[in-house]
């Protein structure tokens, strides 16, 4: 049956801005989050405290999460690899922070540079620290439904990291399909795997679109009761470490397909959509969301 409530994890500042080759000025990250929340997200991943070497576009990550407008209800989140990048994210007053991990070896080796079993040891003091502080984990893994050196994941794999991921204190885990190969059944068949392990309330759904399949993708795991989407304005983004991926499934495209199924969202679409069309306009990017260029044509 499909969940009532839905929450929304707006990735676009994060996940959408990190493969740009130009450099994005902190101010224009910063507006953007402010109209992100303003249009009812609550819940935005602002920065990531990876090396600037790895991912220049991120580097700014302390003067985002400290120039940020606080608004009150909204949890402001950034990725923190390790236990450096989580110091410096709690010094800038982070809200949540998420450890990224995959469940494909080939994948692990060149987004993080350590096997999946030595990113577990990596993420454990990660957790422990963050749980002295106070601040939650999220726990990201990418491949779930394909890996662009390794081809077919089994869903055990998927599984088994994200029950290691649960296990070590991470409150939800977000199953990541990187390069957006997934399909309808094998989305399903994957979370059900997952599902044994993980409760499917604290699963979330991370989809990219490179394929078209997201919106369809989700459907069928909206079905099955997830309930949180991360999803990105715009439809931004790439991932640096996945050549060819597309950005995220649009924030917008998944408000209108969550209205049209009467789930509540609590996101207000028309700002959203204005949103879609001001960043696009101000970074020189196609808009990728079907309905925020529907609605800006009206
Ligand atoms: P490493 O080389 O194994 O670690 O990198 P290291 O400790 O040897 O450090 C290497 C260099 O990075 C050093 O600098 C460190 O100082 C620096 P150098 O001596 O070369 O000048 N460094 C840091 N700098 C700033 N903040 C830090 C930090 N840590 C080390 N926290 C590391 C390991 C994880 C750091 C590196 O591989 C890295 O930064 N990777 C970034 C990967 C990344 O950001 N990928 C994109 C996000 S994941 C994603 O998009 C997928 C997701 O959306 C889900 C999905 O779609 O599937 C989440
Ligand atoms: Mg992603």
């Amino acid at each position: 049956a499909f969940p009532q409530n839905v929450r929304l994890v707006e990735v676009g500042p994060r996940d959408g801005l990190q493969n740009e080759p130009e450099p994005i000025g902190t101010e224009t990250k910063l507006a953007l989050i402010d109209r992100l929340g303003a249009a009812g997200l609550t819940h935005i991943e602002a920065a990531s405290f990876v090396s600037p070497k790895w991912v220049p576009q991120m580097a700014d990550h302390r003067e985002v999460m400290q120039g940020l407008t606080r608004r009150q209800g909204v949890t402001y989140s950034a990725l923190t690899p390790n236990l450096r990048g989580l110091e410096a994210a709690l010094e800038c007053g982070v809200d949540e922070v998420a450890v990224f991990g995959a469940a494909s070896e080939a994948f692990s080796q060149k987004n993080i540079n350590c096997s999946v079993a030595e990113s577990l040891e990596r993420f454990a003091p990660v957790l422990e620290r963050a749980r002295e502080a106070n601040v939650r984990v999220r726990g990201y893994v990418s491949c779930v439904l394909g890996c662009p050196y390794e081809g077919e994941i089994a869903p055990a794999k998927v599984a088994e990291v994200s029950k290691a991921l649960y296990e070590m204190g991470c409150y939800e885990v977000s199953l990541g399909d990187t390069i957006g190969t997934g399909t309808p059944l094998k989305a399903k068949r994957m979370l059900e795997a997952v599902a044994r392990e993980v409760p499917m309330d604290k699963l979330a759904a991370h989809f990219h679109d490179t394929y078209g399949q997201a919106l369809a993708n989700l459907y069928a795991v909206l079905e099955e009761g997830v309930a949180v989407i991360d999803s990105s304005v715009a439809g931004l983004g790439g991932c640096p470490y996945a050549k060819g991926a597309s950005g995220n499934v649009a924030s917008e495209d998944v408000v209108y397909l969550l209205d049209g199924l009467g789930i509540e969202s609590g996101i207000d679409l028309e700002a959203l959509a204005a949103t879609g069309t001001w960043i696009t306009q101000t970074i020189g990017r196609p808009n990728r969301s079907k309905v925020g260029v529907a609605l800006s044509a009206k």
